[in-house]
C-alpha cells in the first residue's frame, strides 16, 4: 500500500541566500571535501541556492596550481555526482582559489589575509570557515584564524566543525574553550550530517505535524524502540582515524544519540533553533549512566574477522590499511539505553551500528504493544505488534505495518504496510550536506548540535568506552557479512535480518 503525497501547501523552494559569502575550507582537498563538500557546492550552484556573489577559497597541505585545484574540484564532482561526466560549468570552477600551507606553523596567514582583503568596502559579506582537517589540527587552525586580521573586521565570521567534537568530555571542553576564544555559540556550526537528511528531520515534522501519533508516543503504548546504523562497507581509507574512533566515538557519541533525542524529545515551544535543541539536551541528561554491572548485560563491542561481502572475501579489521595488528578497537557495537523521564520510563532503546555487517541498513523502528486480547484465537500467532519504521538508508522511506483480515472464511490475520517513500516524489531534494550549507549562509541553527548536548553525549559515552578498554575482549568476535558478535545476549529475529538486541 503506497501514499501518495497531497499539496495542499506549495513549498516556494529553498531561499536564495541574498547575502554574498566567502567560504574558506580547511583541507579543501581532503576526502570529505572530495566526497561530499564539493559536490554538494556545485549541486547547490546548479540548484540557484548560491549567491553569485560567493567565493571559496581552499587551503591544504599540498602545493596546487589554481588549475590543477580546478581540475581536482572537477575530478570530485565527475565522480560523486550522477551525470557529473558532462561539462562543468566554468562559473562554478572561478569561484575557487587555492593556497598551500601548513597550518601547524600557520602558514598562508598573509595569503588568506591578502584574499579576504580583495573584498573588503565592496559589498557586505560573511565569511564562513570550514575546518574539513583531521581533529589534531584544529587547535592550530583556530590559532591561525585567531591571528589574521580580516581586514579590521567588517565581516560577519561563522566556523563550521565536523566531528568528531573532541575525543571525551574534558577534550570537548578544550576544543569549544579554544572554539570560543574567536567565536560566538551562535557562530559556531557543529555538523551533525544525519539532521541534514530528509527522513531524519521529517522525524520531528511527522511527530508534531500529524495529531494521531503523539499521544501514542510514550510508555503506555510503545513496546520499545530500535535504532539501527550497519554499513556493509568497512573503513575503507580511514584506517588512521578510525583505530583513535572506533564504532563508540564514531558513530554512537553523535549520529545515535542525535537520533534518540529526535525521537524522544518533547515538543518544542516553536521551532526556533534554541528551542528545538533545548529540548534535545533535555533528553541527553535523562539518558541513565550505566554501571558496570548494567554494561556487563547489555552493551556490546565486536570488531570484524575475515569474511564474505556480497560472495567476495574480504579482509578483517586487523587486516586494514592504518591498523594496529592486535588492535583492541571496537567496529561493532549493540546496547539497550533507557531515557529516565516521564514519558519514557521502562521503554528500551535498542541502540546498534556496525561496520561489514550483513546490509546497509540505518533506520528507527518503533515498536507498539501488541494488542491486549488475542480476540481471534488460535489462529492469530502471527498477529504482530504494529511497528513505524524510518528507514534513512538505503531507501529513505517511512512504513508502518498493520494487521488486516486475510480474505477467506478464516479469521486470519495479515500483516501489511503502509509506504511513503521520499524517492516517488517529483520534487528536488537537497543531500544533508547541501541542506547544511544552505542553513549555514543563512544563518539557521536548528540542525546543528550545540556545545552543551555534546557533553552531555559525552557524559554517556565516557564511561562506556572505559568500560570496553578495561575488559579487553578477545577480539575479532564476528565474521565479515554477518550481524554482529554471536555471543551477544539479545537476539530478535525479524524476517531477513538477524539483529542482537
Ligand atoms: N571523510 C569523511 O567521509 C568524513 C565524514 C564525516 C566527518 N569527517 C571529518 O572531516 C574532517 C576531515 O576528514 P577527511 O577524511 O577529509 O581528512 P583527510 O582526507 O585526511 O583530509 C585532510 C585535509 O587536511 C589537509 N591538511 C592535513 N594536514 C594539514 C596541515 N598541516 N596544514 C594544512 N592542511 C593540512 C590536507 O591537505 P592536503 O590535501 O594538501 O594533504 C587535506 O586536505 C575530519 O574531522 C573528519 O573526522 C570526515
Amino acid at each position: 500500500m503506497d501514499l501518495e503525497m497531497k499539496t495542499s501547501c506549495e513549498p516556494d523552494g529553498i531561499e536564495v541566500n541574498t547575502q554574498p559569502f566567502i567560504l574558506i575550507i580547511f583541507g579543501g582537498g581532503g576526502d570529505l571535501s572530495q566526497k561530499k563538500l564539493l559536490p554538494a557546492l556545485y549541486n547547490l550552484f546548479k540548484l540557484n541556492k548560491l549567491n553569485n556573489d560567493s567565493y571559496i577559497l581552499s587551503y591544504g597541505r599540498k602545493e596546487r596550481t589554481q588549475d590543477q585545484y580546478r581540475d581536482l574540484v572537477k575530478t570530485s564532482i565527475k565522480k560523486t555526482i550522477p551525470g557529473g561526466k558532462n561539462n562543468i560549468d566554468p562559473r562554478f570552477l572561478e569561484k575557487f582559489t587555492y593556497l598551500n600551507g601548513d597550518s601547524e606553523k600557520l602558514e598562508g596567514i598573509e595569503k588568506i589575509n591578502e584574499y579576504i582583503c580583495n573584498f573588503k568596502g565592496i559589498k557586505k559579506y560573511q565569511i564562513i570557515f570550514y575546518l574539513a582537517t583531521p581533529p589534531n589540527l584544529s587547535k592550530n587552525i583556530l590559532n591561525l584564524i585567531q591571528n589574521l586580521e580580516l581586514c579590521d573586521k567588517p565581516f560577519k565570521k561563522k566556523i563550521v566543525m565536523e566531528k568528531p567534537f573532541g575525543t571525551d568530555t574534558v577534550s570537548a571542553i578544550n576544543l569549544n574553550d579554544n572554539l570560543q576564544k574567536i567565536f560566538k555559540e551562535e557562530e559556531i556550526y557543529r555538523i551533525d550530517h544525519y539532521l541534514g537528511k530528509e527522513t531524519v528531520q521529517n522525524i520531528l515534522f511527522f511527530r508534531f505535524g500529524n495529531s494521531i501519533f503523539e499521544p501514542l508516543w510514550n510508555r503506555s503504548f510503545i513496546d520499545h524502540i530500535q535504532i539501527t546504523a550497519a554499513e556493509n562497507i568497512g573503513i575503507e581509507s580511514r584506517g588512521n582515524f578510525y583505530e583513535k574512533a572506533g564504532v563508540l566515538k564514531d558513530i554512537i557519541q553523535n549520529h545515535m544519540m542525535q537520533l534518540i533525542a529526535l525521537v524522544a524529545m518533547e515538543p518544542p515551544a516553536n521551532f526556533e533553533a534554541d528551542c528545538v535543541r533545548d529540548e534535545k539536551v533535555k533528553i541527553f541528561k535523562s539518558i541513565s549512566s550505566m554501571s558496570e554491572e548494567y554494561m556487563e548485560e547489555n552493551l556490546v563491542l565486536g570488531q570484524y574477522g575475515t569474511g564474505k561481502i556480497h560472495g567476495e572475501n574480504v579482509v578483517g579489521y586487523r587486516d586494514e590499511k592504518n591498523i594496529v595488528r592486535d588492535s583492541n578497537i571496537g567496529t561493532f557495537f549493540s546496547g539497550k539505553f533507557h531515557v529516565d523521564n516521564w514519558r519514557w520510563a521502562g521503554v528500551p532503546f535498542y541502540v546498534r551500528a556496525g561496520k561489514r555487517l550483513n546490509q546497509k541498513l540505518t533506520e528507527i523502528v518503533i515498536t507498539f504493544k501488541t494488542p491486549p486480547l488475542k480476540l481471534f484465537g488460535n489462529v492469530c500467532r502471527d498477529m504482530m505488534a504494529n511497528e513505524l519504521i524510518f528507514s534513512i538508508q538505503p531507501e529513505e522511506k517511512i512504513s508502518l505495518s498493520m494487521n488486516m483480515k486475510y480474505p477467506g472464511m478464516e479469521n486470519y490475520p495479515h500483516p501489511v504496510e503502509m509506504n511513503f517513500n521520499y524517492s516517488k516524489l517529483d520534487t528536488v531534494s537537497l543531500s544533508a550536506y547541501e541542506r547544511l550549507i544552505v542553513d549555514c549562509i543563512k544563518g539557521d541553527l536548528t540542525l546543528f548540535a550545540r556545545q552543551d548536548g555534546i557533553e552531555e553525549m559525552w557524559r554517556v559515552l565516557d564511561p562506556i568506552v572505559a568500560y570496553f578498554n578495561k575488559i579487553n575482549l578477545k577480539f575479532p568476535n564476528y565474521s565479515a557479512g554477518d550481524w554482529g558478535p554471536v555471543e551477544s545476549k539479545f537476539l530478535l529475529e525479524k524476517d531477513d535480518r538477524k539483529w542482537r538486541i
